[in-house]
């Protein structure tokens, strides 16, 4: 029989009860012969205030030990900006080499978004996850002074850049549409801008049947606007893909609907998947959290795993819950899963 070993670090805020709500649907998706184990861990605001431990060695070994890992969310004002998000989220991506952060953006149907005329979005961004201006290369001078100087590195490699957009080829290769655009900002981050052209245009003979584009980031988002309907596949770095999926997120369905991957392919460390939502405090512990996100990032985790029936069966589920939302009256954090589980396992 088969097992699924899986870390839960629910965290902080509505982490918590969104998690609860994503186990619920991931244990009456899978088939009975899978049997299913999960480990929980105290990472987040509490354990920092308790022991002063955001994510030591030891709890890397331990995580590592898992086939995935199942993140709620991380962080608390209580925490000052920065420790949390350093000390652990960006800590953990780094160790398990996270290089592909997967960011779907699919508008559907039932669902409101803020641009004119319902247009068609189904695209996911290709976020580069371990470089980039987050590997902390920097520092400052003349700290405090009129005179301070903050430089804050972006470091991109070629084989960093190239296992990306290899992936991001690969995932273009297998969708319907087949196109994949580059969104980078090549006209004045020159250096990197370069190394990103050449990798993707040299990777790019080796897929003759993907269609490639070129945007420079600002435009990205004016496109993301006006015409979203024209991305199928976006390849970027780690600061151009944060931002620019929060912005997706927002134009299909809010950030109640964003999963996220953060995925190392080569299996030699469990991937974690997490909605892009934060803890979001001020709603916490009241059951309204929406836990879409969550569910949807299980969906991810299975697809990861090679279990892409149930992962459709949870998409669709989703599909046909936010499609007959507007008749029903709202309904709690835990009514939303019940009935997800339900439509799963039915
Ligand atoms: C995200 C978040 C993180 C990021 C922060 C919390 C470090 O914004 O997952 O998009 O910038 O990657
Ligand atoms: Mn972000």
């Amino acid at each position: 029989s088969r097992s699924l070993n899986l870390a839960v670090i629910p965290g902080d805020g509505i982490g918590q009860e969104v998690v609860a709500e994503g186990l619920k649907v991931l244990s009456a998706v899978l088939p009975q012969d899978v049997k299913l184990e999960t480990k929980e861990f105290d990472f987040g605001a509490r354990r920092y205030h308790a022991t002063g431990e955001t994510l030591t060695d030891a709890d890397l070994d331990a995580l590592k030990a898992h086939d995935a890992i199942l993140l709620g969310a991380i962080g608390d004002p209580s925490v000052p900006s920065g420790v949390l998000e350093r000390g652990f989220l960006l800590k953990l991506r780094f160790a398990f080499d996270h290089h592909v952060n997967l960011r779907p953006s699919k508008l559907l149907p039932g669902v409101a978004t803020p641009l004119a005329g319902q247009p068609e979005i189904d695209f996911v961004v290709v976020r580069e996850g371990t470089e980039g201006p987050y590997t902390g290369n920097g520092g400052t001078i003349r700290k405090g002074t009129e005179h301070e100087v903050a430089t804050e590195v972006s470091v991109n490699t070629a084989y960093g850049v190239e296992r990306v957009v290899r992936d991001a080829f690969a995932r273009a290769q297998a969708r319907p549409r087949k196109k994949l655009t580059l969104v980078h900002k090549n006209n004045v981050l020159t250096f990197a801008g370069h190394l990103w052209t050449n990798i993707f245009n040299k990777v790019a003979a080796e897929y003759p049947e993907v269609t490639t584009d070129y945007l420079h980031v600002d435009a990205a988002t004016i496109f993301l606007v006006t015409d979203p309907a024209r991305f199928d596949v976006i390849v970027t770095d780690n600061l151009f893909g944060d931002i620019i999926t929060d912005l997706a997120a927002a134009v299909s369905g809010g950030i109640g609907v964003a999963a996220s991957g953060n995925i190392n392919p080569s299996g030699d460390f469990p991937s974690m998947f997490e909605p892009v939502h934060g803890s979001a405090p001020d709603i916490a512990g009241q059951g309204k959290a929406d836990p879409t996100a969550t569910v949807l990032s299980v969906a991810l985790l299975l697809r990861h795993l090679g279990y892409e029936d149930e992962a459709a069966r949870i998409e669709d589920a989703v599909s046909a819950d936010l499609g007959e939302r507007g008749d029903l009256p709202a309904r709690s954090t835990s009514e939303i899963g019940d009935t997800l589980a339900a439509r799963v396992a039915g």
